[in-house]
């Protein structure tokens, strides 16, 4: 995620693209550009860091005067994050300059082909490719920006929002749409180009919101042309007046950026395992994962570091990777196992599992694997965090800036990565049945879908919550692949809502926690349809012998458990292998809601904090 501000008009175009910076920083904020155009001279300046570093550089190094330009917030995903690969990114001609948030899959075969026709490129990015390739085309064919937007637009494949000029044309600029959003807001003789409308709702309350696969050209002399990339086809412009304030529009209309994290989380699934996972072809490609897939094969186990929700991912992943690739695991405290001298071998594999990739405990836990030879792959969110970096190879997650303390959108993504490690090396080892294989690959397609629907489950969620939001202490049961997802929904309860709740196997109940149920005691017991099921069926029994009141998450259609509880929560179904994906999501709304209810702070709850760089 990147967050993308324009303007052409009559006002001076470097303090509307600031602000708008500012207020798009919550979708990424590791590097920062502008580029101004005043009609003769193109100024760039550009940085790792945030906005405010930007604000800093730009009045030491740069004129602002012009009434175009272009900026740009990122959010890494390919190249570091470091001054060149930020945004803008002119073109070799030192012509064109873009801005794009989105990832370009096929970008290293188009690189190549560049490269072999003389191209230089300065950064990692795949954005560079881009722009580079409608130059080649605006050269090449003789045409105008535009058509050589869309021509080199109908050859890239991926996500992407752009937004690019020409030094030729001081009075256009041209962006288009696919997969990631773009706003275009319409004054009077000016317009403006942003990820979301908080850019310039205070110049102007109408708007166009470019649907996938558009590209809109924008002229101060002749307004708008919006036209569809894939045929050429003109698209009748329609504007909306908005009706929303800044600090909703940063939270895409949601009244905390939880919930919105929450809700992204089909579309965050999706990227990530987009261009990686080939469903229809059987593969699964992980550029980390290539050149060391022999370190996983032969290792005598792995061990998976965390801390937190990524130590529950860990704990999902521990069960697929011994069911399907047949490799033992280890899941360990960070924090634990860097206090307490393991055995490590160089046969081991350590997985580290970070969101933020600055957890100490998790880095530290790095280290001491790496000292004793081991093979350490990172899973991060953040890319270019200290974690990332501390690792041999590793996988990004592909969740966007998680703002919310609590972490939601980051722990389905991490399963996701992981799911495709553990399918692939099965696959390569050959534990898996060629039909599972396929299967699981397709069902993982599914999963954004099937999330969805979990997530229009919330008005009946909310209900419960009201029901429950005043107990001081809840259960959460699950088991096999559910029992980590009960962790999980207990600790987002705990720190959001500051409900004391405890996670446990369900089969543990009877040997201790039984003894806490009465009347007053809510139980949320994960009893979808599963090889347990009969089992969670018998433990619900228990529980409501004891008068315990029952919220019980099932599969839809489900019979059985809906007479047994109090309350249900409904899923998809799902294959239990690929369950926490779906299962986690009423937990994270029952979570939520409470902590509404309740009043607390939601986004930023109490001590806690979103990177633990201590330890
Ligand atoms: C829970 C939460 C924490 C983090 C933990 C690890 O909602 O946010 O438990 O999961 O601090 O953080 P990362 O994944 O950044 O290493």
């Amino acid at each position: 995620m990147c967050g993308i501000v324009g303007y052409i008009g009559k006002r001076d175009a470097y303090p509307v693209i600031l602000n708008g910076l500012k207020r798009l920083e919550y979708r990424g904020y590791d590097s920062a550009g502008i580029a101004l155009y005043d009609g003769s001279t193109i100024q760039l300046c550009k940085t790792k860091g945030k906005v405010a570093d930007l604000e800093k550089k730009v009045s030491e190094e740069m004129a602002t005067k012009g009434n175009l330009g272009i900026g740009h917030t990122r959010w890494a995903t390919h190249g570091i994050p470091n001054d060149i690969n930020s945004h803008p990114h002119f073109s070799n001609s030192g012509d064109l300059v873009i801005i794009h948030n989105g990832i370009i899959e096929n970008y290293a075969s188009i690189k190549k082909e560049l490269i072999n026709r003389g191209y230089t490129f300065y950064s990692d990015t795949d954005t560079e490719v881009l722009v580079n390739l409608i130059e080649d085309i605006k050269k090449n064919e003789n045409v105008k920006l535009g058509k050589a937007v869309q021509i080199a637009l109908n050859q890239v494949v991926g996500a992407y929002a752009i937004a690019l000029f020409d030094k030729n044309k001081p009075d256009e600029i041209v962006v288009a749409k696919l997969g990631s959003p773009l706003a275009i807001g319409i004054g009077t003789d000016e317009f403006f180009v942003a990820s979301d409308a908080s850019p310039f709702i205070e110049f102007t309350n109408n708007a166009i919101y470019l649907e996938d696969e558009e590209m809109a050209i924008i002229r101060l002399v002749r307004e708008i042309k919006i036209r569809k990339v894939k045929d050429d086809s003109i698209v009748a412009p329609y504007i909306q007046e908005l009706q929303l304030n800044i600090e909703q529009i940063e939270k895409g209309g949601y009244d905390h950026f939880m919930l919105k994290e929450i809700y992204e989380q089909p579309s965050v699934i999706k990227d990530t395992y987009r261009g990686r996972l080939l469903a229809d072809k059987g593969i699964i490609r992980l550029g980390g994962l290539e050149d060391y897939i022999e370190k996983f094969i032969n290792a005598d186990r792995i061990i998976i570091v965390a801390c937190g929700t990524s130590w529950h991912a860990g704990l999902v992943a521990e069960y697929i990777f011994e069911d399907w690739a047949r490799i033992p695991v280890e899941v360990e405290y960070a924090s634990e196992f860097r206090y307490r001298n393991p055995v490590i071998t160089e046969k081991d594999v350590v997985i580290a599992i970070s969101q933020s990739g600055e957890t100490a405990d998790t880095l530290a836990a790095i280290k001491l694997a790496k000292e004793k030879g081991a093979f350490v792959y990172g899973i991060c969110n953040v890319v270019g965090s200290t974690i990332s970096r501390a690792t041999h190879s590793g996988t990004y997650t592909h969740a966007g800036p998680e703002i919310g303390v609590a972490s939601t959108k980051a722990f389905t993504t991490q399963i996701t990565v992981l799911t495709m490690i553990a399918l692939k090396l099965a696959k390569i080892k050959g534990t898996i049945s060629q039909t599972d294989y396929m299967v699981h690959l397709r069902e993982l397609e599914l999963i954004p879908t099937k999330v969805e629907s979990a997530l229009s489950k919330n008005d009946a969620i909310e209900k419960i919550a009201l029901l429950f939001k005043d107990a001081t202490n809840f259960l959460y049961l699950g088991r096999g692949y559910n029992f980590p997802v009960a962790l999980e929904g207990a600790l987002k309860l705990k720190e959001i809502s500051y409900i004391h709740a405890e996670g446990y196997p369900a089969a543990e109940m009877k040997h201790g926690p039984i003894a806490l149920i009465d009347e007053h005691m809510p139980i949320v017991v994960i009893a979808i349809n599963s090889n347990h099921y009969e089992k969670v069926v018998s433990n619900i029994q228990e529980i409501k012998s004891r008068k315990g009141k029952i919220i019980a998450v099932v599969t839809e259609g489900d019979t059985v458990v809906r007479e047994l509880a109090d309350y249900i929560m409904e899923v998809p179904y799902t294959p239990e292998t690929l369950s926490p994906l779906v299962t986690t999501i009423p937990l994270q709304l029952l979570s939520y809601h409470i902590a509404l209810m309740l009043n607390r702070n939601v986004d930023q709850p109490r001590n806690l904090a979103k990177a633990v760089t201590v330890e």
